[in-house]
């Protein structure tokens, strides 16, 4: 199992008030499985995002990453599990704009520990991979959305993490772009990289192998066998 998460609750407090965003979250994912989380606006995605992203923590429950528990980690730990285990693709790309390609691509390496030319070796064959080898000393601004975001997925997969955790990966992209992502995706899944990505487009979750809804805060469909 590489990410397990068992009555995860996350409460906001506004003043004296609290609000239960997640509610008893069961999540349960195996190597290699590729699941979509669905919900409508509001329910708790980006929430429970930023939980399985170790961006924040729960208020309770237990969370389990390749075997290592996040729950109750110092701020400095939950950065190194990040770096090592977790790789990001958001909607709106989050490229570096001063740097090339190359250089976004080889930054999580810089701060992994990487040597400068294993570094440059590995942020190429990424490049490769999602297929941008011709546009490797492009800035940001000199890409196309599709990409943009291309490039953000050779980022996400350079350190070889355990988890690409996608918060709607297609959502600031044309219907064609999406679909090479989507294809993208594909491809590294059957590679064996594992992927859980959060959508509220019935499409794009359509790709994926599994299929659970968040509603209110509430997650069905959480279990692996499910
Ligand atoms: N920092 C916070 N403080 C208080 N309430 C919050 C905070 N962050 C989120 N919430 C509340 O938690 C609920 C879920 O928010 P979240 O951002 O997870 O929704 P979402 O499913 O990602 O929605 P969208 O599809 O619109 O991005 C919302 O009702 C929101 O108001
Ligand atoms: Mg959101």
């Amino acid at each position: 199992m590489i990410l397990s998460m068992t009555d995860i609750c996350k409460d906001y407090a506004m003043g004296k008030t609290v609000t239960p965003v997640l509610k008893n979250v069961c999540l349960q994912v195996e190597q290699g499985d590729y699941v979509a989380i669905m919900g409508p606006s509001g329910s708790g995605k980006t929430t429970l995002m930023n939980l399985i992203g170790c961006l924040d923590t729960p208020t309770s429950g237990e969370y389990l990453l390749a075997g290592e528990t996040v729950t109750g980690r110092s701020d400095n730990d939950l950065a190194a599990i990040r770096n090592r285990k977790i790789g990001f693709v958001f909607q709106s790309f989050n490229l570096l704009p001063r740097m090339t390609a190359l250089s976004n691509v080889a930054l999580p390496l810089l701060y992994g520990g990487v040597p400068r030319e294993e570094r440059r070796h590995r942020a190429m064959e990424a490049l490769k991979l999602v297929g941008l080898e011709d546009r490797m000393e492009h800035r940001p601004d000199q890409l196309s959305g599709g990409q943009c975001q291309r490039v953000a997925i050779a980022r996400a997969i350079v350190c070889r993490p355990e988890l690409l955790l996608a918060d709607e990966p297609t959502g600031a992209l044309d219907s064609a772009s999406g679909q090479q992502i989507m294809a993208l995706f594909q491809q590294l899944h059957e590679s064996g990289v594992t992927i859980v990505m959060i959508t509220h487009d019935a499409a794009v979750a359509g790709h994926a192998r599994r299929c659970c809804q968040i509603r209110d805060g509430v997650l069905t469909g959480g279990g692996a066998d499910e």
